[in-house]
C-alpha cells in the first residue's frame, strides 16, 4: 500500500490519449481512461446496469457513451451528459487519481 491509500495501477504511456481501459487495483476492476493527459479513474461498470466500460474510447476527449443502452458520462467530472434510451441519468462514480514517477496510482477509499 502507498502513503494515502494511493495504489499503483500502471504506468502512464499504457493508454493512449483518448482510450480507457481496464485495470485491476488490489484485486478492483478499475477504469481508467487518458483525456488528453489527464488519467481518469471510474467505475468499470456502468451506474445504470452494469455494462463493462473500461476499453472503450473517448469521445470528444474526455466523454465515454456506454454501448449497452447509450448513456453518456464525463470522466472528468462523472456527470451524466447524455440519459439513457430509457430516461435513466445518474452520475459515474469517481476514484482520484495522481501520477507519481511516470505511474498512475487511484486512491480507493
Ligand atoms: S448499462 Fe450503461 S446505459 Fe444501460
Amino acid at each position: 500500500m502507498d502513503d494515502d491509500e494511493f495504489y499503483d495501477a500502471m504506468p502512464v504511456d499504457w493508454i493512449a490519449p483518448g482510450e480507457s481501459a481496464t485495470v485491476e487495483v488490489e484485486g478492483v476492476p478499475i477504469a481508467i481512461a487518458n483525456a488528453n493527459g489527464t488519467f481518469c479513474a471510474f467505475s468499470n461498470q456502468c451506474p445504470h446496469q452494469g455494462t463493462v466500460l473500461g476499453g472503450l474510447s473517448l469521445q470528444r476527449g474526455r466523454l465515454i457513451r456506454c454501448p449497452e443502452h447509450g448513456s453518456m458520462f464525463d470522466v472528468m467530472t462523472g456527470q451524466c451528459v447524455l440519459a439513457s434510451q430509457d430516461g435513466w441519468k445518474g452520475e459515474l462514480p469517481l476514484y482520484e487519481t495522481r501520477v507519481v514517477d511516470g505511474v498512475v496510482q487511484v486512491r480507493l477509499s
